[in-house]
């Protein structure tokens, strides 16, 4: 957990709040917390949906993983202290843009169980939907996008998940999508599906 050495400081309440923003944009504001091993598809669903929503015209904003690992979070590394350290603050930023009003995405493997919920109980309920992106080992390995399994079997990766390092099924996400089985067009659908069911944006 990271210390607390901010004293005296006053939360400023400002006019312009997130039901007026909410209003404006005529959606809801919430996080997709996209979690799944490395090349499960995170990235590419979370891409697909910020042009889908983009497209029609909602607000909306991706955090990825290595993007948000080149500055917010440069200072870490992948042992448990410091992965549990990148989703605190990548769930601190992912509850701002919430109260922006903004459909905002995170692709972050957040292999910790604790870690996500963590994330989950910074925000309302409702505002946090965990997104299970499944996809098998062997699956993810066969696609091996970024070369990063090879290195991870070799030993030249270490603490890597699904290798040498736990991944942490969810138990109870808001929406699960096979990528093993399904194209990205078809858990694309899901996911938006899911959006439109639930009121966070209209049909
Ligand atoms: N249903 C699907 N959803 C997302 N990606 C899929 C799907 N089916 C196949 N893929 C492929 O799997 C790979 C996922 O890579 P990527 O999105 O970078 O994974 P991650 O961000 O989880 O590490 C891509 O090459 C993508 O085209
Ligand atoms: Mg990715």
């Amino acid at each position: 957990m990271a210390e607390v050495k901010s004293t005296n400081i006053v939360w400023h309440q400002h006019t312009v709040n997130r039901a007026a923003r909410e209003q404006k944009f005529g959606h809801r504001g919430c996080t997709l917390w996209f979690t799944g091993l490395s090349g499960s598809g995170k990235s590419t669903l979370a891409n697909a949906l910020d042009e889908a929503l983009c497209a029609r015209s909602a607000r909306s904003y991706v955090l990825d993983g290595d993007n948000v690992r080149h500055g917010l979070t440069k200072d870490l590394g992948f042992g448990p202290a410091d992965r549990t350290e990148n989703i605190r603050r990548i769930g601190e930023v992912a509850r701002l843009f919430t109260d922006a009003g903004v459909i905002n995405a995170t692709a972050f493997i957040s292999p910790y169980r604790e870690d996500r919920d963590r994330a989950r109980a910074l925000q309302q309920a409702g505002d946090f939907l965990e997104v299970y992106v499944k996809a098998s080992v062997e699956v993810c390995e066969g696609r091996d996008v970024k070369g990063l399994y090879g290195k991870a079997r070799s030993g030249e990766l270490k603490e890597f998940t699904g290798v040498s390092a736990p991944y942490e099924e969810p138990l109870n996400p808001e929406i699960i999508v096979d990528t093993g089985i399904q194209s990205v067009e078809e858990s694309l659908a899901v996911i938006v599906g899911y959006l439109e069911r639930h009121g966070y944006l209209s049909a």
